[in-house]
Formats: C-alpha cells, sequence, structure tokens
C-alpha cells in the first residue's frame, strides 16, 4: 500500500498525509502508520470476508467502548472498497506485549507489566458495559456457538465438526457475564514503560463469559507465559477469579479454534 491507495474520504477527513509506514502486523489485516502535521493515525485494512466481518464489527465496538474510560484507540471512520474495509483510528505510542516480552526484558520489569496486563484485564471485566454491547437476547455461549457453526461451515477456521459437537454438549457451568475482550492476548495489549497504554483489536467485544478472556491471555508462547511464576503474577493483580484446567481447555483449545 502506498499513500495514493489511501481513500480519499479519509484524506478529506485528516488532511495531508506525510508519512506512512509498516508498524508490527497482525495476522487479519494490514496495518499502516499515517502522519499528517500534527497528528498520528492507524490504518487497518482487510481483504477477506470473515475479517471484512470483524473490522466492522471492531469499528462498531470501538465506538460503544469510547464512553468506558477504557484505553482503546478512538475510531473516526470506515470505509468499503469493492472487496476491502478501512478503518482509521488513532495511533497508540506503544509495543505489543509480545514483542516486549520477546526482547527479554530484566526480571524486574517483566513481572511489572504481566502484573499490569493481569490489571487491565481486571478494569476490563470490572468496567460497566456500554448498553450497545448488551443487546443480544441469546447467551453469549449460544451466540458465540452459532457463530462458530457458521465460520465453519464458511470459512477455513482450525475447528472441526467433532470438536464443535463435543462443545455444545459439554459447557462450562454458566457464571456473570461481564464486559469482555473477546480476543485478549498479549499481541493486542500495548506497553510503553511497563504500563499498559493500549488495548487494540476489539471485533469479538460483548457481554460474556469473562473465562473466554483470561484463558486466552494465559496461553503460554516462547517468551510469554512460560516461566514458571507468570500465571501466578497475572492471577494475583486480576484477583476476580481463577479458571480451571477444564475451563481453560474448553475456551483456549475448544471455542477459540472457530475464531
Ligand atoms: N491503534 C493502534 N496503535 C498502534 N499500533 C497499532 C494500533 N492498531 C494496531 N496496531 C499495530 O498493528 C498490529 C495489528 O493490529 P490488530 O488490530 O491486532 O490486527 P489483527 O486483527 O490483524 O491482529 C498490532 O499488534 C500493533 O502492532
Ligand atoms: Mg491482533
Amino acid at each position: 500500500m502506498d499513500i495514493h491507495d489511501i481513500p480519499v474520504e479519509f484524506v478529506d477527513q485528516i488532511g495531508a498525509i506525510k508519512n506512512i509506514s509498516f508498524p508490527q502486523q497482525g495476522h487479519t489485516s494490514l496495518v499502516v502508520k499515517i502522519e499528517t502535521r500534527d497528528q498520528q493515525f492507524i490504518i487497518k485494512k482487510t481483504e477477506h470476508g470473515l475479517f471484512n466481518e470483524w473490522l466492522s464489527e471492531e469499528y462498531k465496538a470501538l465506538q460503544y467502548l469510547s464512553t468506558t474510560g477504557l484505553p482503546v484507540p478512538k475510531a473516526y471512520a470506515f470505509h468499503i472498497q469493492d472487496k476491502s474495509r478501512w478503518l482509521l483510528m488513532d495511533y497508540i505510542d506503544g509495543i505489543s506485549l509480545r514483542h516486549f516480552l520477546a526482547c527479554k526484558p530484566n526480571l524486574r520489569d517483566r513481572e511489572k507489566v504481566i502484573s499490569n496486563y493481569g490489571l487491565c484485564l481486571k478494569q476490563i471485566h470490572e468496567s460497566q458495559c456500554p448498553v450497545g454491547l448488551r443487546k443480544n437476547d441469546q447467551s453469549w455461549l449460544d451466540m458465540m456457538l452459532m457463530k462458530a457453526s457458521h465460520n465453519l461451515a464458511n470459512y477455513n477456521v482450525n475447528g472441526t465438526e467433532e470438536l464443535l459437537i463435543r462443545l455444545k454438549n459439554d459447557r462450562p457451568k454458566p457464571i456473570e457475564n461481564t464486559l469482555i475482550h473477546g480476543d485478549f492476548h498479549t499481541n493486542n495489549v500495548l506497553v510503553n514503560y511497563n504500563n499498559v497504554i493500549g488495548i487494540i483489536d476489539w471485533p469479538r467485544a460483548a457481554f460474556g463469559d469473562p473465562r473466554f478472556d483470561i484463558a486466552l491471555a494465559i496461553r503460554p508462547k516462547q517468551d510469554v507465559f512460560d516461566h514458571k511464576g507468570d500465571k501466578e503474577l497475572f492471577f494475583e493483580s486480576y484477583g476476580r477469579l481463577r479458571i480451571t484446567d477444564e475451563e481453560y481447555r474448553y475456551f483456549q483449545e475448544g471455542l477459540y479454534k472457530f475464531f
């Protein structure tokens, strides 16, 4: 992508673009950092049926979330162009927690940031859920299982028919819903000086089961939740509840495979 590809609707809104660059990328989109004379923005672009759906959901969610006080980027505009979708939002000046941990910070910084990551999830789960995200008549899990069936039938996902049947038959015991992020892992949390300064990538924000966020938050990867004690630090600062191994498997190794 270069400057000339950027939709004119965006340029009309933000003014002349001085520079574009490409930050650390995710898996569903192309992300571009834009600089105008006095501000920095992010454009997130998708070109795939499922990812397009998610980007449109993310735009709606960011608008609802703007009243919560959570550190989420302000969304300015959404643009549809043939098969692609474009979202314009604020740039947040941090790096992903995943990237930060991969750079092997010293132990003190590492512990501090994992502890702040737990606090950040607590803050999400204790925020008042915006009305716009509460409007589902079905239970959150029913809605997610329905979306999982839809994704399995229409897109290339990692889950299988057998797994989905098991998830439908073998549900975890219900607990109280909270505001949830829906894709809460270290790639979607931006940090700076050991502090969480941004939470991004919100297409699955909902009034839903907080165990889904917890399960995704603590999944081990290289340099991430691979030290003895990482989980303990996280749960100490999160402080609300712990999940069982069975619940972890249900969400992280089960439901998440369809998204
Ligand atoms: N608002 C933002 N401010 C700063 N960097 C961002 C912002 N949004 C996305 N990024 C960068 O782009 C990467 C991918 O963005 P994300 O929304 O997570 O997309 P994906 O759905 O492809 O995972 C992030 O890890 C981060 O490096
Ligand atoms: Mg992401």
